[in-house]
């Protein structure tokens, strides 16, 4: 069995986030979503890996993954380059695939419980495709599966207006080289985007043995910043505490909380866990609180942070309470209250989003 992490895409939800990167390189608990993925396929005992690069900086996804031998499975990159959908994607990856079976996995989904049960269960079945269900309370936002009693699938719609049910596609597919020929003949959707709902449905239809397995454990579709907040909090949840850094006397740590290595926490900060700080931080006075995640290089003083998200190589100093915040990479908060006129000075790209 092959698998194919879909890292394309134009993550115009997550702009302006999306702007320096693609979704599945945003970190949680400070490592690129992408990496829960990729540790999830190799765990299921799939370890020759295709990886689906867009135009949104692909360079940065080669650049983290490399040829994979880091993580103990063999990466070929698959160019899809202007996002056409999901089923187009994965027919990008036709040539790679050969006749061997596959899983699929959207490089911004999040879930616990792993998918090697679906995998041993796939590879022993004469199933054509198996997808992953998940509980959701919002399904028209999702591919969603009505299923009999039996829990056969009766219908796979993509973002129903009127949903038949509940149970979200939460983007894990494991197929076989039969939905290329059906890929080959769909019709783009009202999103203009070739759908792997789709696809599946109509193999349903024309073949029959499609089946369905609800995850275990949690899941998250990152697509928004809600979403990767809550999918932060889940992943520090489970996180284990591991202090590398320097603690001076005077800072206060509590609950479980990880700090990398070359950290410095001084006199007068406290942290309480969940939380992680990354590598080369200087944190100062702050209060950060649960369900923080503070990237590598950041420099922290004054004020409070919770439940927040602070990429790499951040400036923040000011009192002011930050919360349910996503900060991305190297930017500056810094306070002026000295300046006048007073007031709140912004240097604000496209499409943010600014609570005050
Ligand atoms: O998250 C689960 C949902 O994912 C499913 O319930 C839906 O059935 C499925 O269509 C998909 O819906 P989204 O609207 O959330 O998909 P999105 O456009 O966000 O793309 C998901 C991932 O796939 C994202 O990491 C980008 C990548 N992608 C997407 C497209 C359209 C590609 O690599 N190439 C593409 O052409």
């Amino acid at each position: 069995m092959k698998g194919l992490i879909l890292a394309g895409g134009s993550g115009t939800r997550l702009r302006p986030l999306t702007h320096t990167g693609p979704k599945p390189l945003r970190p949680r608990a400070n490592t690129p979503n992408i990496l829960y993925c990729l540790e999830d396929i190799r765990d299921a005992g799939v370890t020759v890996i295709g990886i689906i690069l867009g135009n949104n900086m692909p360079k940065k996804v080669r650049e983290l993954l490399g040829d994979g031998s880091d993580f103990g499975v063999k990466i070929t990159y698959i160019v899809q380059g202007e996002p056409r959908g999901i089923a187009h994607a994965v027919g990008c990856a036709r040539e790679f695939m050969g006749d061997e079976p596959f899983v699929v996995y959207l490089g911004d989904n999040i879930l616990t419980g792993g998918i090697k049960f679906m995998v041993d269960e796939f590879l022993v079945s004469d199933d054509e495709a198996m997808v992953a269900l998940c509980q959701v309370s919002n399904p028209q936002q999702f591919g969603i599966a009505e299923l009999d009693d039996d829990g056969h699938i009766i219908s796979l719609v993509e973002k129903p207006k009127e949903p038949r049910s509940d149970l979200a596609m939460i983007g894990i597919y494991l197929l076989r080289s039969s939905v290329f020929p059906v890929i080959d003949r769909l019709k783009p959707s009202w999103r203009n985007e070739l759908e792997i709902t789709d696809a599946i449905d109509t193999l349903r239809q024309e073949v029959g043995n499609v089946t369905a397995k609800q995850v275990r454990g949690w899941w998250k579709d990152t697509g928004k910043p809600s979403d990767i907040l809550a999918a932060n909090r889940l992943v520090l949840d489970d996180m284990k505490p591991d202090v590398l850094g320097t603690i001076e006397d005077g800072a206060r740590i509590e609950g479980r909380v990880s700090i990398g290595k070359g950290t410095i926490v001084r006199d007068g900060a406290v942290i309480c866990g969940p939380a992680i700080v990354g590598r080369d931080c200087d944190i100062g006075p702050t209060y950060i609180g649960p369900y923080t995640s503070i990237g590598n290089g950041c420099r922290l003083a004054g004020g409070e942070l919770g439940s927040s998200i602070i990429m790499d190589g951040c400036h923040i100093e000011c009192d002011q309470n930050i919360v349910d915040s996503l900060i991305g990479g190297n930017t500056t908060i810094l306070s002026e209250n000295d300046r006048k006129p007073r007031g709140i000075r912004l240097v604000v790209g496209e499409n943010c989003s600014v609570g005050l």
